[in-house]
């Protein structure tokens, strides 16, 4: 399963809010249809949103490059699709590294097929690193494994394979995995819609539930190991990630249950000291009171929509990433692995 396509100098994306109803598929010729695609979530999960802009960036090049300011033009492409969506740190990873290779090629629009390379690069590269995580994070997961996991960390949320689903399916593949509980994950139901959907489509036995059981599901003892994925981790090892993770990682730690986040490279943020630093996106509160387009409450009422929460690192058991699974003290484990990347 993989939610982006490049093809004949055209992206193609998945439309996610559609699924798991409809599989339509996009095709965008202008940046900023991708910027808007970015905002609604035709494409959403962190690493799936720096892929697509990587080659947003390629559709801006290719529309710019007769243009006589190409250099100023590319500029405020970037900025645009940087103001789509303010949490998952990938967006502005994989921007400043299209932003290098452009740099690299004397901001020429004689660049088209270097950039074009480099968003493939972006792509490829995050597949592997799921796989690699995958391979390394099967093994902290015992045998028989029921893990809960929230939200959806999974091939549509990536270049492909997933993050945190990445990690069940390596574990799957090796006997490993008894079942999987997904979150529905309210307001938008990635858990209900697309976890499920990814699980069922591999055969991997997956019951849903909504957020507000996964305590009672831990306190029955139905919990073996908490997997969920990442939005952006500060240099700390606090982390953002789908509002509600805050919550079960919580409950984790009460129940003395293992919690661990999966994660690539292009999610760490180490120029940020902690997740109080972490730029957290509201949504329209239109969102809470609907479901799926119906209303479900009062027309009018206040409603809160924080996309993302913060899990402080305390909670963490250990951090899967591309390169070794890390354990606690988490700071100095993410500047030996990571600390050349820091921007
Ligand atoms: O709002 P979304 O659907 O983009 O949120 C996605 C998540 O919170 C995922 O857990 C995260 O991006 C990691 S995806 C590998």
């Amino acid at each position: 399963m993989e939610p982006i396509r490049w093809e004949n100098n055209t992206l193609y994306l998945l439309d996610q809010t559609k699924l798991p109803l409809e599989t339509a598929w996009i095709s965008y010729s202008n940046y900023r249809a991708v910027a808007q695609a970015i905002e609604t979530m035709v494409v959403r999960g962190a690493p799936a949103i720096g892929v697509a802009a990587g080659y947003a960036y390629c559709l801006a090049a290719q529309a710019y490059q007769e243009a006589p300011s190409f250099a100023a033009k590319m500029k405020a492409a970037k900025e645009r699709l940087a103001a789509s969506r303010p949490t998952a740190v990938n967006l502005f990873w994989a921007l400043d590294r299209m932003e290098a290779c452009l740099t690299a090629c004397g901001n020429m629009p004689t660049a088209l097929s270097a950039l074009i390379a480099e968003a493939q690069a972006i792509h490829r590269e995050d597949v592997a690193q799921n796989k690699a995580m995958g391979q390394l994070g099967a093994e902290i997961v015992p045998p028989q494994a029921r893990i809960l996991t929230h939200c959806n960390a999974g091939a549509l949320a990536t270049g492909g394979y997933g993050t945190a689903l990445g990690v069940i399916r390596a574990a799957f593949a090796q006997g490993k995995v008894a079942q999987v509980y997904a979150d529905e994950t309210r307001p938008l139901l990635q858990g209900a819609r697309l976890t499920a959907y990814e699980l069922m489509e591999d055969h991997i036995p997956v019951t849903l539930i909504t957020d507000s059981m996964a305590g009672a599901l831990m306190a029955q003892h139905k919990v073996d190991l908490v997997l969920v994925g990442c939005d952006r981790m500060a240099a700390n090892g606090d982390f953002a990630n789908k509002i509600g993770t805050y919550s079960l990682a919580v409950n984790a730690h009460y129940h003395g249950i293992p919690f661990y986040t999966a994660l690539p490279s292009s999610t760490i943020d180490l120029s940020l000291p902690n997740g109080s630093c972490i730029p957290i996106e509201e949504r329209d509160g239109g969102e809470v009171r609907t479901l799926c387009g119906i209303q479900t409450a009062p027309a009018g009422v206040e409603a809160w929509n924080p996309a993302f929460d913060v899990t402080p690192y305390k909670l963490l058991t250990g951090i899967i990433t591309e390169k070794a699974v890390l354990y606690p003290p988490f700071q100095p484990e993410l500047r030996r692995l990571f600390g050349s990347m820091a921007g």
